[in-house]
C-alpha cells in the first residue's frame, strides 16, 4: 500500500477559517488565540481520523433503556513533539480523551550558525507502542527530519500497528522526506500543504514560529 495523504484544506470547511487565523500575522499577536487555534485543527484533525478507526458495539443504559451505541473499539496513543505540539496534542486529546500518550523532545542544532543543522532528540516518555495505533503530531512539517526521528525514536517503545502523521502544515519538501523514511502504509492528515522553505528551512507562507507564537521566544 502506498502513504495516503489527506490534505483537509482542500475543500471549503471552517477548517480553513482557523487556518486563516492561525497564519495571519495581525490575529498571531493573541498567543492564547493562536494556541486556541491550533487545538481546533487537532480537534477538526481528530475527528477525520476517527473515521477510520475500528468500532464496536456497546449496550448503554440510558434512564429510559437501553441503546446499541458503536464506539471505539480502542483509544489511539497520541504523540507529540515538544514543545510546538503541545497545543495541537491538547486538540486530539479532547477528542480521544482516554488515549495513552507519548511525549518527545527534538530541536534543532546550527552549528555555527549554518543554515542546515542536526536534530536532537532528549527526551522520551511513552507507553508501550507495540501493536498500537499511534497518531504523531507536530503542526509543522518542514524538512520532515524531526517527524522521522521521533517516529525512530518511539520504535525503542514497540512497533505500532498503524502510524498517523498528523500536521498543519506541511511543506511539500517534508512530504516527500516522509514517502522516503517511514513505513509505506503510513497515513499522513495535514491543513496545507505549502510549496517552499526558507534557507534556514521555515515553511513559505507557512505562519512563522509556531513554538514562539504559542509559548514566546526562546534563547
Ligand atoms: N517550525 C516552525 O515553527 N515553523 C516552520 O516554518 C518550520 C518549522
Amino acid at each position: 500500500m502506498k502513504h495516503k495523504i489527506n490534505n483537509l484544506g482542500e475543500q471549503d470547511s471552517v477548517f480553513n477559517q482557523f487556518m486563516a487565523e492561525i497564519r495571519d500575522a495581525g490575529v498571531q499577536t493573541d498567543s492564547l488565540r493562536f494556541r486556541r487555534n491550533l487545538e481546533r485543527v487537532g480537534e477538526l484533525i481528530a475527528y477525520e481520523i476517527s473515521k477510520v478507526l475500528g468500532y464496536e458495539r456497546q449496550a448503554i443504559t440510558t434512564p429510559l433503556g437501553v441503546s446499541e451505541c458503536r464506539v471505539l473499539a480502542g483509544q489511539p496513543v497520541l504523540a507529540t513533539i515538544l514543545r510546538a505540539g503541545l497545543p495541537f496534542h491538547a486538540g486530539f486529546l479532547n477528542y480521544f480523551d482516554q488515549a495513552e500518550n507519548t511525549f518527545i523532545s527534538a530541536y534543532r542544532i546550527h552549528h555555527n550558525d549554518e543554515d542546515d543543522f542536526d536534530v536532537e532528540i532528549e527526551y522520551l516518555s511513552s507507553p508501550d507502542l507495540e501493536g498500537k495505533t499511534v497518531i504523531l503530531c507536530d503542526p509543522m512539517l518542514a524538512t520532515g527530519s524531526s517527524m522521522v526521528l521521533a517516529y525512530r525514536a518511539l520504535l525503542a517503545r514497540g512497533k505500532p500497528r498503524h502510524l498517523h502523521i498528523a500536521t498543519v502544515i506541511a511543506s511539500a519538501q517534508g512530504i516527500g522526506f516522509l514517502k522516503k523514511h517511514l513505513p509505506s502504509e503510513t497515513t499522513i492528515w495535514t491543513g496545507a500543504i505549502d510549496a517552499e522553505l526558507t534557507p534556514r528551512s521555515y515553511i513559505v507562507p507557512g505562519l512563522g514560529d509556531a513554538g514562539d507564537l504559542a509559548y514566546g521566544s526562546k534563547k
